[in-house]
Order: C-alpha cells, then structure tokens, then sequence
C-alpha cells in the first residue's frame, strides 16, 4: 500500500460549521475550534479523484448508486470488522443522527422509555426529549478515567423504566471506550431478556487505538431481530457534509417497518456526491486513514506527556476509539468557571461534559483530528491559564 500525504486545510472562511458557525453556540466567531467532530484533513485523493469524473459529466440529475456501492461497503465491513453484512440489509439514512430520530419515533411510542448510557454524544438525548420519549439513563462507572459499564445498574435502569430501545455508543463518544466482546454481549443479553430494541451507533468504528478493536455488536451473538447498527464513511474519511450513512438492518420485520417509515417520507436515497465519495473511500482510503490515524494517536500522546508535565490533576481517559479526547478539569476548575475558562481566556470552543449528561461538569471534550500545531496552541493556552 502506498502511503497518502495528509493535508491540513485552513478552513476559515469555507462554510465550515466548526471554524465558521461558533455564534449559534458560543455567542462569538474566532475561537480555536476542537468541538465539531469533523477532521481539518483533506479527504483521500479517490475521492477527490471520483467526485471530479462525476463533475466532469455537467449533470447532476437524479441519481440511483450502482451495486459497487453496496459491495464496497460490504468488503469493508468484512475485511475491516469480519461482518458479512448481506445487500438486502442495507438501507439508506442522509445521517446517522437522522436515523436514530427515525428509529425512536418507528419503534418507540410517546412516553415509552428510551435509554443511553450517559456521559453520552448528546444528540441522543435529544432524540429521546424532542420526540416525546421518556430519557433514561444509566451512568457509566468512571474508574480513574476508564469508564465501563455497571451491569447491575444497566438491567435496573432498564426494568424500573420499562425501556423499550436502547441506543448505545459503540466505541462511546464522549469517553472512548472501544467495548469488548464480554461487554457488548452483557449489555445486549439484558437488553434481548427484556425486549428491548437496540440501536447500535457505529460510526466511530474505523477509529480505533493502541490495540484496540472494534466488534460490531452484531457478532456479539445472535441478536438479528432486536439490532440495527448504524454507521458510515463520515467520521472515517472526513465526509460529514456529504449526508450518507448505512442501516443494517438484518431482520425482515424490522426492514419492513424502516422501509415503509422512509416510503411514507420520500427520503429512501441522497444525493451523487455522497455515494461517490462513500465508494471511493471504502475502496481506496485506507492507506489515508492509516496516516490519519497514525496524526491523531500522536496528538492525544502529545496531549497526554504536556498535561502530565504541566497539570498532573487533569484526568484523561484513555483513547481507545474516537478522535475524541474527553479530560476531567475537575481538579484545577469549577463547574461554573469552566466556559469562562476555555471560551474567555483559552479563546477554545470545546464541548462541555454539561453537554453530555451524567457526571460530567468539570469535563471537556476535544476533537484531536486537527493538526499538531493547533492542538500545541490549545495545550499552551490551558496550561498557561490555569498556571498564570
Ligand atoms: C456517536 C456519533 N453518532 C453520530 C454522529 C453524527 O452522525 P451524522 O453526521 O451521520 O448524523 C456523530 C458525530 O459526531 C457521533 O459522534
């Protein structure tokens, strides 16, 4: 395999939500941004290369993707994650969190329980509260930064609930935690001994660290007719904005009500340019996300070694998946100072734990998927403010 040139890419100035669009969220423009979990990389060459021959023809009609899609999809699956996904379980979503709204409202009732496991990517929670389900919740168990999951606790959030749809994180944004085979499978037995529907969000899948592997929930053992995974090229290969993700949907009565839900709505496919660079991706891109994983792993370790040096009582958990750093401050800031801090006086637009539900205030989120130079800048500015 021959190895892909990463490119950094200034994008202030393109329309970018995380560079461009801080007002809606920090009342200001201008901050360094690790919130928005997208990359400042370049995509791979292939796709750049196959969205230029689609260009190229001057038409942009209505679109159907070819099977190549399909398969591309499916060979990643099978060679990255050993998941033989059949071509008839794929169903189109213009997003994951799309999807996920979707499922809450095909499969859940008003009022009936849906539940997560909090801190968690906070869109999920959203889908519960603003389609009138009832959230609840289970804390994961945050052993000196490693965070797993109290099984104890899990059954019993889930039978004093009533909970009906489970939507895990898997690996989990914010905490990264890459679950293990014993893990998943604790978690989707209750979940199976209680009929309750699980939505498996894997779209950090390809994310993974330092010897750590994703399973796919759906070889954890035989769940096909309570599972529909979720994911996507999007994190992967830095196409977000291209609105296409994957259901896999394994069993047919399941298919069905989906199928139907997105008939009812017309939106059953999406656009050219996200097929084009889906496919291209899956089928060229790995040697790009070698390289990028390679730059995000030196960045976290680069984190790690100055806070240990510089602020020993910052708590980083482990990275085992995501490009997503999750640091408690609590032992240098109060819940109330923490926007202060890292708006007013790092100028830094993270994500807040606040924002993830669960107990998370003194926690920050950050997006390591920039280049070095950035996160050297924020690492300086925090540890010069809470230093100074
Ligand atoms: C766990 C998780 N799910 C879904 C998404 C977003 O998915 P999409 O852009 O396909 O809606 C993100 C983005 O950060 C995420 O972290």
């Amino acid at each position: 395999m021959t190895k892909e040139t990463i490119y950094y890419v200034d994008r202030l100035g393109t329309d970018s939500l995380k560079w461009d669009g801080q007002k809606g969220v920090f009342g200001e423009e201008g901050l360094l941004p690790l919130w928005v979990a997208d990359m400042d990389f370049r995509v791979p060459q292939s796709v750049l290369d196959a969205e230029k021959e689609y260009l190229e023809t001057g038409v942009f009609g209505y679109y159907r993707p070819g099977i190549g899609y399909y398969r591309a999809f499916q060979a990643w699956e099978k060679e990255q994650h050993g998941y033989e996904v059949q071509r008839e379980w794929i169903r189109f979503a213009p997003g994951v969190v799309p999807a996920i709204n979707w499922l809450v409202q095909m499969f859940t009732k008003p009022q009936d329980a849906v539940m997560a496991l909090t801190p968690v990517y906070y869109p999920f929670l959203h889908a519960v509260r603003d389609n009138g389900r009832k959230l609840a919740c289970c804390e994961l168990k945050n052993e000196a930064g490693r965070y797993g999951v109290d099984m104890e606790a899990f059954e019993m959030a889930i039978v004093q609930n009533a909970v009906k749809c489970f939507i895990l994180s898997s690996p989990h944004n914010p905490v990264g935690r890459v679950w293990s085979k014993a893990e998943l499978k604790a978690m989707l037995d209750v979940c199976k001994a209680h009929g309750v529907l699980v939505i498996s969000d894997e779209i950090h899948q390809d994310l993974t660290f330092d010897g750590h592997k994703h399973i796919p929930s759906a070889l954890a053992g035989d769940y096909d007719d309570m599972l529909i995974t979720l994911t996507a090229a999007s994190k992967t290969f830095n196409l977000a904005g291209c609105q296409n993700a994957f259901a896999v949907i394994p069993d047919a009565g399941l298919r069905a009500v989906y199928e139907g839900f997105t008939a009812r709505m017309h939106i059953e496919g999406g656009n050219p340019f996200g097929y084009i660079a889906v496919e291209a991706a899956y089928r060229h891109g790995l040697s790009w996300l070698e390289e990028v994983r390679d730059i995000i792993w030196g960045n976290y370790c680069f984190v790690k070694d100055a806070f240990a040096a510089a602020l020993p009582g910052v708590c980083i958990s482990p990275l085992e998946g995501t490009y997503l750093m999750w640091a408690d401050f609590g032992q240098y800031l109060e819940q109330e100072e923490m926007a202060e801090f890292f708006q007013k006086k790092c100028r830094l637009a993270v994500d807040y734990g606040a924002w993830f539900e669960g107990n998370a205030l003194t926690h920050a989120r950050f997006n390591l998927a920039t280049s070095r130079e950035n996160v050297e800048k924020a690492v300086a500015a925090i540890v010069a403010n809470l230093k100074g």
